[in-house]
């Protein structure tokens, strides 16, 4: 399948491409997974993005335009891909057209999730993440602990609380989603592709994706 998964700030996007690569193979490629690995690797993208990152601010479209020029390019993504946290802006949706109508390549559907506030917030302040870039596991300390306390169940690496999830940087990047991202739904609307999926369950959210694709 390929898919563009919108949503806000933990909306669920991540778990729910993770739960869908099982399905038929398709990757997940989350931005902010590859943007935290680069920090975390200390390269020339990882110094460039941090700062943007740490204050929940966008990182510059041509940055993360460079990174998906390369990534949607990759063998692993002809069996499909989930974007999970691009496009995050109208120049980048429009820069993505543009790069996929000269791979060939079109979308099946556009996903909305769409989750209150108040449950996005209070997932984002007890959300934990494996640190190894090549896991990146999500969990929550409410919802999804790992079986051992701080401790990944999938590689063993620690868990921790990402550096943008203070409550400040928390409510700047709702405000930036609100800002930026939110008129997405709009473009992608006119589309014809975009399916809004109202619900705070993981499983139900997948389910609607499902059946919308006959799969
Ligand atoms: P990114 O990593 O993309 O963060 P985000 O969009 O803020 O999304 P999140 O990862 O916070 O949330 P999610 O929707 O994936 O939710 P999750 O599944 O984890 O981006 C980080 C930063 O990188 C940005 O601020 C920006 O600086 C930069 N960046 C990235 N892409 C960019 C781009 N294209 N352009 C410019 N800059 C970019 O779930 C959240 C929590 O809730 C977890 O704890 C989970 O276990 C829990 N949970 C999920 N579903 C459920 C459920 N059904 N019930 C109970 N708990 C649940």
């Amino acid at each position: 399948m390929k898919l563009i998964l919108l949503g806000a700030p933990g909306a669920g996007k991540g778990t729910v491409a993770k739960m869908l690569t099982k399905i038929d193979g398709s990757v997940q490629i989350s931005t902010g997974d590859i943007l935290r690995g680069a920090v975390q690797a200390g390269t020339e993208l990882g110094k460039k993005a941090q700062g943007y990152m740490e204050r929940g601010d966008l990182v510059p479209d041509d940055l993360i335009m460079g990174i998906m020029e390369k990534r949607l390019q990759e063998p692993d993504c002809e069996k499909g891909f989930l974007l999970d946290g691009f496009p995050r802006t109208i120049p980048q949706a429009e820069a993505l057209d543009a790069l996929l109508a000269k791979l060939g390549i079109k979308l099946d559907m556009v996903v909305n999730i769409d989750v209150p506030r108040d449950v996005i917030f209070d997932r984002l302040c007890t959300r934990r993440t494996c640190e190894n870039p090549d896991c990146q596991a999500i969990y929550n300390v409410k919802s999804m602990p790992p079986k051992k306390e701080g401790i990944c169940d999938k590689c063993g690496s620690p868990v921790v609380q990402r550096a943008d999830e203070t409550e400040e940087a928390i409510g700047h990047r709702l405000d930036t989603y609100n800002e930026k991202t939110a008129p997405l739904v709009g473009y992608y609307e006119k589309t014809g592709l975009l399916r809004t999926i109202t619900g705070t369950s993981s499983d139900a959210v997948v389910e609607a994706i499902r059946k919308e694709l006959g799969i």
